[in-house]
């Protein structure tokens, strides 16, 4: 099947090894936070400041992060095939961009940004955020992580609909199936035509719906599938 559009779904998996943890594995953040205190907007009016100080402990992961071999691979791969692949993530870290990705479809947002609440304006995010800081536009304190939080909409539905559409490939990479959106666009896409395939360390929720599947970490299985792609 020759292979002209490829569509990548990202999550917490592939970060994982880099030691950003995942939500839902054992020990995960889940575990350890109520997501409704943390990553709800009722969390965030209740307890702003418990919110922000959550935001902030996993921006200071993330910068003393560092991407590894299967953000490489994706970064590689979309370079070797230029618009033929779309990466979407729905991870908020900037891992993907610091390994040389051209383009990342943030759908839940980003950690290296701010918003404000009040008029929407967007910033790049400081290195601590708290309820008391002014907008940098409307001087409202009313500042916020650009991120997509539970009963939100996720960001760029069009552009993903639209690459899924088109797909003649997608591809859910360490990711648990658990939440929607993201989890139903393997079923879209195969509505369309497209093959699909799941990488990830144990099947997921909605493992069975996808044509083929490689177990094992992230940089192993995606280094390797890259390479059977482009070498
Ligand atoms: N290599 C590959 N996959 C891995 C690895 C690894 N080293 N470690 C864990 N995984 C897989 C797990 O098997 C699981 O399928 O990563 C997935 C992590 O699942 P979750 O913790 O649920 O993360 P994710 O799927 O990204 O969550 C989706 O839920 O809480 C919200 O907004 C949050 O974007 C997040 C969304």
């Amino acid at each position: 099947m020759s292979l002209t559009r490829i569509v990548l779904l990202t999550g917490a998996g592939v970060s994982a090894e880099s030691g950003l943890g995942t939500f839902r594995d054992v020990g995960g953040l889940w575990d350890r936070y109520d997501l409704a205190d943390v990553a709800t907007p009722e969390g965030f009016a209740r307890d702003p400041a418990l919110v922000l100080d959550f935001y902030n402990a996993r921006r200071a992961n993330m910068r003393a992060a560092s991407p590894n071999a299967a953000h490489q691979a994706l970064a590689r791969l979309q370079r070797a095939w230029p618009d033929r692949v779309t990466l979407v993530t729905q991870n908020i870290d900037d891992l993907h961009e610091r390994a040389g990705s051209p383009a990342v479809v943030h759908m839940h947002g980003e950690l290296g940004q701010a918003r404000c609440a009040a008029c929407g304006h967007l910033w790049p995010a400081p290195e601590a955020m708290s309820p008391a800081d002014p907008c940098p536009a409307c001087t409202a304190p009313a500042t916020r992580p650009d991120v997509v939080w539970f009963g939100e909409i996720p960001y760029h539905m069009e552009r993903i609909g639209a690459a899924l559409a088109e797909a003649d490939l997608f591809v859910a990479i360490g990711t648990s199936g658990a939440v929607y959106p993201a989890a139903g666009f393997v079923a879209e896409a195969a509505a369309r035509g497209a093959r699909t395939l799941e990488i990830n360390l144990a099947p997921s929720d909605v493992a069975d719906a996808f044509d083929d599947r490689l177990l094992g970490p992230a940089t192993k299985t995606v280094p390797a599938w890259v390479a059977s792609l482009i070498d």
